[in-house]
């Protein structure tokens, strides 16, 4: 990063945001061409992004800014391998694990490529055997159920992407245990049979307390119904940590490999997706992993102007630093995307929710903003009276496809696009106190209570929102829609000059736990005086009241 020239960009970024003036609605009139200038496309994938508050002069700003930030040359240093994971000294290539075709990409003297293909092949060895009955649980029985216990990047990908995919979902079910919350794996088992039920432990790590907790009690729950000999017939595993996998009695063949220069939260593209190939078959699974890799060109050869993530990425950055908006909400009017919200959240906030630069410095802008969101329609009646009249602005972005899967329920999904359409319009335009009595006044209501509720009925507008239309909602588009996002948070990361392939920000609570569990369990005494200096005071409180609850 050239940080003189990145300065310079950011306070004429600044100083140019002062200085605009003039609403959005008076942007469209004045501009037919607005739409056209302010939306780019990749196939049928269209980014708009006209109804942001921005001008010719703002994205050339930004792209400047991009280029004293050395986008592209970062870009091209995480493609090629360098360990631009600073912190951990790890190169960050999942985009290795959906490049299948093209040249071999090689870290440390070994091409990649060739093991990428060979755990993908035996993955689609082990979910065929799975899907036709010839992996059979230890009674001979077809599996029927597959439950992946995982947490983070070990669930919330192939979960998000399990759910994506229903239409094409024709091999056993697929249940996602994650919580450390005994509910969790309870509810999910009750409906289960052992003879019938396949497990995946998945951990990058093989050391995450939630997923060993749940693991064991599953190992239990087999052990109980089918003796313990009948446990390898019903068990997989997912992680990088192969000693510890053979440890927990995971035969090796049923153990499916990644590699430290995969994230955790980028990780569904390999083994981690190992439920959803199951779930949809290797074909549609390659067809997701393709998508993605169209992407991975798009956003290395598409000029800035026309290249979707990094214009995704710039429009974030104007929002959070320059707007100071603190949080963008992400509304899929697409029910099968209900989980991306959820995955967004790791995948945006742990990347980048961070407070030091590169090199080690504090930050001088803000940071990653808070992602949230639910499924239009849903959110419209919950949470978007505070997005049209709140006190804060919060960029809202919008997903939809324009075909559904439900030929039959045609009328549901043109009603659905007609709701997701208003709503970006509503943001935009908002309505004038004038416009609100008018109304008023034409349906007849007597001018007293005009006066007294019109104001109530204003809507500010100028509020951003930024929609991404495609055509169907398949294996391919879901692919490229996901890798969008995972460079999007790259081009926001880079902008920020953090390093977003780490996530330290974990580890102060899970230590913490670590030491709290004996005093959870009564083991150990806080409270009291005479203990004040092993815990604050509300901790020990909180301890006490616990156990005076289980009267213990
Ligand atoms: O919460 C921190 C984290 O390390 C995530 O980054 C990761 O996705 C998750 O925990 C699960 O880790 P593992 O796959 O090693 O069990």
């Amino acid at each position: 990063m050239d940080q003189s020239s990145f300065q310079k960009q950011l306070d004429a970024l600044r100083a140019h945001r002062v200085a605009k003036s003039g609403s959005m609605r008076e942007a469209f009139a004045a501009d037919p061409q607005r739409f056209e200038k302010f939306s780019a496309t990749d196939g049928d994938l269209l980014l708009d992004w006209s109804k942001c508050a921005v001008d010719r002069q703002t994205m050339d700003l930004l792209e400047k800014l991009a280029a004293a930030a050395d986008l592209e040359g970062r870009r091209d240093a995480m493609f090629s391998g360098k360990r631009i994971n600073v912190t951990e000294g790890r190169a960050v290539l999942h985009t290795a694990l959906r490049n299948l075709n093209g040249k071999g990409i090689v870290l440390d003297g070994q091409d990649v490529k060739a093991e990428v293909v060979a755990v993908l092949d035996a993955m689609g060895a082990f979910a065929d055997a799975v899907r036709s009955g010839k992996a059979a649980g230890a009674t001979g029985k077809k599996i029927t159920d597959v439950v992946n216990i995982g947490i983070g990047g070990s669930d919330l990908g192939p979960a998000m992407a399990t759910l994506a995919l229903a239409p094409y979902h024709d091999g056993p079910r697929a249940h996602y245990v994650s919580n450390i919350d005994g509910a969790h794996i309870h509810d999910t088992l009750k409906e289960l049979s052992a003879e019938t039920t396949l497990f995946i432990v998945a951990s990058k790590t093989f050391t995450t307390v939630e997923t060993m907790t749940n693991a064991e009690t599953a190992r239990k729950w087999v052990q109980n119904a089918l003796g313990k000999e009948a446990v390898g017939k019903h068990f997989a595993a997912v992680s990088t940590a192969l000693d510890l996998v053979a440890k927990f009695g995971i035969a090796s063949d049923r153990v499916f490999g990644f590699w430290d220069w995969v994230g955790g939260r980028y990780s569904v593209w390999g083994a981690i997706g190992l439920p959803v190939m199951i779930a949809v078959g290797p074909k549609n699974f390659r067809a997701f992993l393709d998508g993605a890799h169209a992407m991975d060109e798009h956003f290395q050869t598409a000029p800035l102007a026309r290249n979707l993530p990094v214009l995704m990425g710039l429009i974030g950055w104007w929002h959070r630093v320059i707007c100071k908006y603190p949080a963008r909400a992400v509304i899929p009017y697409d029910q099968r995307l209900s989980r991306l919200p959820a995955y967004l959240q790791q995948l945006d906030m742990e990347s980048n929710g961070k407070s030091v630069t590169l090199d080690g410095g504090a930050v001088t802008t803000p940071t990653g903003p808070l992602v949230w969101g639910e499924p239009g329609t849903n959110g419209q009646h919950a949470f978007f009276q505070l997005l049209h009249q709140g006190t804060d602005f919060i960029p809202v972005e919008f997903l939809a496809a324009a075909i559904g899967h439900e030929p039959d329920l045609k009328h549901h999904h043109d009603l659905l696009l007609a709701n997701c359409l208003a709503q970006s319009e509503a943001f935009m335009k908002g309505r004038t106190l004038e416009e609100a009595r008018a109304q008023m006044l034409a349906k007849g209501m007597d001018p007293a209570d005009v006066d007294r509720i019109a104001p109530h009925r204003v809507f500010s507008g100028d509020r951003p929102s930024v929609t991404i239309l495609y055509r169907q909602l398949d294996p391919h588009t879901f692919g490229r829609l996901i890798a969008l996002y995972e460079h999007r948070v790259f081009v926001e990361g880079t902008l920020f000059n953090i390093n977003s392939f780490d996530q330290w920000g974990v580890e102060l609570g899970k230590e913490l736990a670590t030491g709290l569990l004996p005093v959870v369990e009564g083991k150990e005494v806080v409270e009291g005086k005479e203990n004040a200096a092993k815990r604050d005071a509300s901790t020990a409180g909180l301890v006490g009241h616990i156990h005076r609850l289980r009267g213990s």
